[in-house]
C-alpha cells in the first residue's frame, strides 16, 4: 500500500506527504499513485501470462488522460462507452485495435467514428443496434467487428444499482435470444462476428457468479461453433471488487486463476474490462475540514469536498475509508458525520466515524480512484477538483482545478430585446 503511517500519523503517497501535496495543490484534490496503478495492471498481465488475452481498462472508472496514458504504455486495451471516451483514449496514445465499445445507446455518429478509427470490437446490446451498425458500416464500405453482449441472468450479489446481469436489467441480450441474433448477424454483409461478451455487475466480491456467467458463455460459444459460427474471443467484462471496508474480494491473481481454469484447452482470447480493481486503490481524495458543528445528537465535520466531488456515498450509500492526515492519536475521539458543502442532506462522505477531528485538519479518503472524479459534477456551481499523479518523489498536475470562468464557459445571456 502506498500510504504509510509515520509516528506522527503523517500520511504519504509514495514519496510525498499528503500535507505538502495539499499545500501545493489545495483541496479538494484527487491524488493518484503511479506505482499502485502500474502494479494493479501488471497483476492482471502476470496472471494471464500463458493465455491469449486483452485487458481493456474500463475508461468510465477514471478517464483522466494521464491514467489512460500510463495504461496504454503498459499495453492496455480500453473499454469505452462513448465517442468522448474514444477521443480520450486516442489522445492518450491508446491502440485503436485494442478498443472494445460497450454501451446500450451507441449513436450512428459514434459508430462511424469508431469504424473509421478501426476499433477491435463493438459489444452489441440489441438487435436494432446490430442493424444500425451494419448500415453505418455499409455506408462507409467497412466491416464492423462485433460480439453480442449476453445477459446470462446471474446474480452478482452486489448493490442493485451496479447489478447488470439479471433479467430485469436493461443491459445485454437475454442469453436465450442470443443464438438467434448471431444467426441474423451472420447474414449481414458488413458485420463480422468476432466474440461474445457479458458484464454482470460491479464491486463483485465472490468469484462464483462470474464463473457461472462464464460457463453460460462457454456453452453458447460451443453451440455456435457446432453451427459454424466460430468466436475469436470471450469477453467477461469487468466487475472484480475491491476492499473499501471489510469486504474480502479475491485478489486479481486468485480471480484470474479461477477464470483460466475454465479456459483450459480452449483457444479463444480472454478479454476483460476491469475498471475499479485497477484504479480504485491508486486514488485518494484529500479534503480539508472547514468547520465543526454540533447539536444534541450529532457532531458534524464540514469539509470542502462534496457529493459533486465524490458521489458514491450519496448514490450507493457506499462506505469509503476516511482517515485523518494529521491527527493526534492521543486526542479523544468522537463520532462525526463528515459532510460536504452541497445543499442536500445526502451530501456526506462518511457517517458516524469515530475520529478526532479539528477545523483545518486534512482528511484522506482511500480507494477513491474509481468512479470518483469520473462521476464528479459542477452541482452548486462548484469547480471540479484538481487531479495529481505522484510518481516516487515527484508530483504532476494531471488536471487543473476548474476556475470560475470554466463554470460559465459555453453559456450565453439572452439578447436585450426579449427581456422585459
Ligand atoms: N464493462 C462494462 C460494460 C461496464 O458497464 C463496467 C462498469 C465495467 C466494464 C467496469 O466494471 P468494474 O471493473 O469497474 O467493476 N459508479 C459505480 C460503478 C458503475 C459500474 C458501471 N459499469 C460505483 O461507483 O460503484
Amino acid at each position: 500500500m502506498s500510504v504509510m503511517s509515520e509516528e506522527k500519523q503523517r500520511l504519504w503517497i509514495e514519496g510525498l506527504s499528503i500535507t505538502e501535496l495539499a499545500e501545493r495543490y489545495s483541496t479538494p484534490c484527487y491524488i493518484y499513485s503511479h506505482a499502485t496503478l502500474e502494479s494493479n495492471f501488471i497483476a492482471y498481465q502476470e496472471a494471464l501470462r500463458g493465455h491469449k488475452h486483452l485487458i481493456c481498462f474500463a475508461v468510465k472508472a477514471n478517464s483522466n488522460l494521464a491514467i489512460l496514458q500510463v495504461l496504454a504504455r503498459l499495453g492496455a486495451g480500453f473499454d469505452i462507452v462513448s465517442v468522448g471516451e474514444l477521443e480520450r483514449v486516442l489522445i492518450a496514445g491508446g491502440d485503436p485495435k485494442k478498443i472494445v465499445f460497450s454501451g446500450i445507446a451507441k449513436t450512428s455518429v459514434e459508430m462511424r467514428r469508431a469504424l473509421e478509427i478501426g476499433i477491435y470490437c463493438f459489444n452489441i446490446e440489441s438487435e436494432e443496434e446490430l442493424f444500425l451498425l451494419n448500415q453505418v458500416a455499409l455506408d462507409l464500405g467497412l466491416l464492423a467487428p462485433i460480439s453480442v453482449r449476453v445477459n446470462p441472468d446471474v446474480d452478482p450479489v452486489t448493490h442493485p444499482y451496479i447489478s447488470t446481469g439479471l433479467k430485469e436489467s436493461k443491459f445485454g441480450i437475454d442469453i436465450r435470444e442470443a443464438e438467434k441474433i448471431y444467426h441474423k448477424a451472420k447474414k449481414l454483409k458488413n458485420i463480422e462476428i468476432v466474440g461474445i461478451d457479458c458484464h454482470i455487475g460491479s464491486q463483485i466480491t465472490e468469484i462464483q457468479p462470474i464463473i457461472q456467467a462464464l460457463e453460460h458463455l462457454i456453452v453458447l460459444c460451443d453451440k455456435l461453433k457446432s453451427q459454424g459460427i466460430c468466436l475469436e474471443h470471450i469477453d467477461l467484462g469487468g466487475g472484480l471488487g475491491v476492499r473499501y471496508e471489510n469486504e474480502q474480494p479475491p485478489s486479481i491473481s486468485a480471480f484470474l486463476n479461477s477464470v483460466l481454469k475454465c479456459f483450459s484447452g480452449r483457444n479463444e482470447t480472454l478479454v476483460l474490462e476491469p475498471g475499479r480493481s485497477i484504479i480504485a486503490d491508486a486514488g485518494y481524495l484529500i479534503t480539508r475540514v472547514q468547520y465543526l458543528k454540533n447539536n444534541d445528537v450529532k457532531n458534524f465535520a464540514i469539509v470542502d469536498a462534496g457529493m459533486n466531488d465524490m458521489l458514491r456515498p450519496a448514490l450507493y450509500q457506499a462506505w469509503m475509508d476516511i482517515q485523518s492526515v494529521n491527527c493526534d492519536v492521543n486526542k479523544p475521539k468522537k463520532y462525526f458525520d463528515i459532510v460536504g458543502p452541497v445543499c442536500e442532506s445526502s451530501d456526506f462522505l462518511g457517517l458516524k466515524r469515530l475520529m478526532s477531528i479539528n477545523a483545518g485538519d486534512l482528511l484522506c479518503m482511500h480507494s477513491a480512484g474509481a468512479y470518483g472524479f469520473a462521476m464528479s459534477s459542477n452541482y452548486n456551481s462548484r469547480p471540479r477538483a484538481a487531479e495529481v499523479m505522484v510518481s516516487g518523489d515527484q508530483a504532476y498536475l494531471v488536471r487543473e482545478r476548474e476556475n470560475l470562468a470554466d463554470l460559465t464557459r459555453g453559456e450565453n445571456l439572452l439578447p436585450e430585446q426579449i427581456l422585459k
